[in-house]
């Protein structure tokens, strides 16, 4: 039977281009994909926009642009970028789309039948950059401001319709108990104290904002945008040109194996929405996995700060692979992460241009220079003893999988690159250099020289998700097929290539070209 692997990306918000916050959870989103698809899994990683709301209605404004056409073409970089960098996407959505109008009314039909919805008066703090109310008080008369903005809060007081979350209290707290629920483990336990403080009804309409998809049988209300956006995941699942109701949907991959946000906006899909989806009697995600938030040279980024960095400008300048490899290997997933210029280039050189790069030049030069351009042939083996890169190889690749099932990614690229240290130890170990000289050893040569463009092998398979390209080059380098994690493997091909001995005795070795040339910089990433 084939696995169902849905996951998901945020759906970012069109009130500006592309961050690098958005860059960093697509591509850690994309490794996944591609690690499940090699796993034969029917994966759909879905990603899109976030299209409505204040916020997005005010830059648009700010702009001077109709609503409609500032989201048209801020969704464009976004679907542009992801070309571009090759994400693999099999859904790209957009809440301002009518199918998706559809959907949200039919849930809310859903909810407001089972008794989940009632009218209330909201007054509180509103953070119009979060899209959402803030627990302060505006005390000594002064506005409060947001803590992660930095903004003044705006005051609001009126009459929306509100979702009964305290309905939920019971449910979600067990649901936040269930360990696999909410990744990594220290976040769990912050959601867990959010709940345990109680749960409050939320307000899901707002009146005076056109910008909004409209309330059934509520003139003048537009629903809140975190109620709409959340229901993106599902209607991304629709076929644009099938069926559009709830039902279809959700027979095409509900429920969500993982939902891969930042850590800013864990409490919407770890209490607000599997209480919404409950509200519908709808199945709830597995997992979500919150990530920490990037940082530049040690500091916050920012468009005040003047220190964002700039996604197109960094891919140009860099190209694609050395940053996916930078953000996977250097961040643990789930922690902050700092983004500096010196370690960028000495992880790209020292893990990709030398450590990977160089083993595979020169192992597949020697082996053509001794062997007849080819991988040395089965019958100069000189014994059967298995061959010692054998266990560590194996024992790597069994780690990626087990790392890859946790979303840990830096964990997956250690084990990776640790393989291919492994790999340039036994080679220097061995020497085989100095051995070819004396003919009498030539069969060892040839079964020091198999086993290490075998482990290399390796290795390029574990890279295919983290750095799909550079994995691709190794493989075309070693004679192997390329892989195709865009669309992936039949179930159980993966054991099979991952088999130690997969590489054929005497296969034909392309000339040996530069795997990844060194990163070369001035000025800033
Ligand atoms: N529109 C909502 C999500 C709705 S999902 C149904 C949203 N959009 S966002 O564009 O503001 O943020 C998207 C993602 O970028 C979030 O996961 C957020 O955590 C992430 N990041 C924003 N700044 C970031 C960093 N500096 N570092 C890492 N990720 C950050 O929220």
């Amino acid at each position: 039977m084939v696995h169902r692997f849905t996951l998901t990306t945020p759906l970012y918000y069109v009130n500006d281009k592309p961050h690098i916050g958005s860059v960093y959870t697509t591509l850690a989103a994309d490794a996944v994909a591609r690690w499940q698809r090699l796993q034969g899994d029917q994966v759909r990683l879905i990603t899109g926009c976030d299209e409505h709301g204040l916020k997005i209605q005010r830059s648009a404004a700010a702009a001077g642009v109709p609503t409609r056409e500032y989201v048209d073409r801020m969704a464009g970089h976004f679907a542009a970028l992801w070309q571009r960098i090759g994400i693999s996407h099999d859904r790209f959505v957009r809440t301002s789309a009518p199918r998706h109008q559809r959907l949200v009314h039919e849930f809310y039909e859903r909810v407001r039948s089972n008794g989940h919805i009632r009218l209330g008066q909201q007054q509180g703090w509103y953070c119009v950059a979060c899209e959402e109310f803030k627990d302060v008080n505006g005390e000594d008369g002064g506005t409060p401001r947001c803590d992660i903005h930095d903004r003044p809060l705006e005051w609001r007081d009126e009459e929306n319709l509100f979702f009964c979350l305290s309905h939920f209290q019971e449910p979600i707290a067990r649901l936040v108990e269930r360990e696999s629920f909410v990744g990594p483990a220290s976040r769990r336990r912050e959601v867990q104290r959010f709940v345990e403080a109680g749960l409050r009804d939320f307000s899901i309409s707002r009146v005076d904002l056109p910008w909004g998809i409209p309330v059934p049988h509520q003139p003048g209300h537009t629903f809140y945008v975190w109620f709409d956006a959340l229901l993106g995941y599902i209607t991304a699942l629709s076929d644009p040109d099938g069926p559009q109701d709830l039902a279809t949907a959700l027979a095409s991959g509900w429920p969500a194996q993982l939902h891969l946000i930042g850590k800013d906006i864990l409490r919407f899909h770890a209490v607000y929405w599997p209480a919404m989806l409950l509200a519908a009697d709808l199945p709830l995600p597995e997992r979500v996995f919150g990530h920490g938030f990037l940082t530049r040279e040690g500091r916050k980024m920012g468009k005040t700060l003047g220190n964002t960095l700039d996604p197109d400008a960094l891919f140009a300048k860099v190209g694609v692979e050395p940053v996916r490899w930078y953000l996977l290997r250097n961040i643990q997933f789930g922690e902050d992460g700092d983004i500096q210029r010196k370690r960028f280039l000495d992880l790209v050189n020292n893990d990709l241009a030398n450590t990977i790069g160089n083993l595979v030049n020169r192992t597949v030069s020697m082996s053509r220079r001794w062997f007849a351009d080819c991988v040395p042939p089965e019958g100069e083996k000189e014994d059967a003893s298995p061959h010692p890169l054998a266990p560590v190889a194996t024992a790597a690749t069994a780690r990626v999988g087990r790392c890859f099932a946790q979303q840990d990614l830096q964990g997956a690229a250690m084990a990776t690159l640790a393989l291919a240290e492994a790999i340039n130890g036994h080679l220097s170990e061995q020497a085989p250099w100095s051995a070819i000289k004396d003919v009498s050893r030539r069969a060892a040569v040839a079964a020091v020289l198999y086993g290490v463009l075998e482990a290399t092998r390796l290795v390029g398979l574990c890279l295919q998700p983290l750095t799909p390209e550079l994995s691709n080059r190794l493989l075309i380098q070693l004679g192997c097929e390329p892989l195709d994690s865009r669309h992936g493997l039949p179930p159980g091909a993966w054991e099979q290539l991952v088999r130690w001995g997969g590489l054929p005795h005497g296969q034909p070795l392309p000339e040996a070209s530069p795997l990844m040339a060194r990163l070369e910089l001035d000025g800033d990433l």
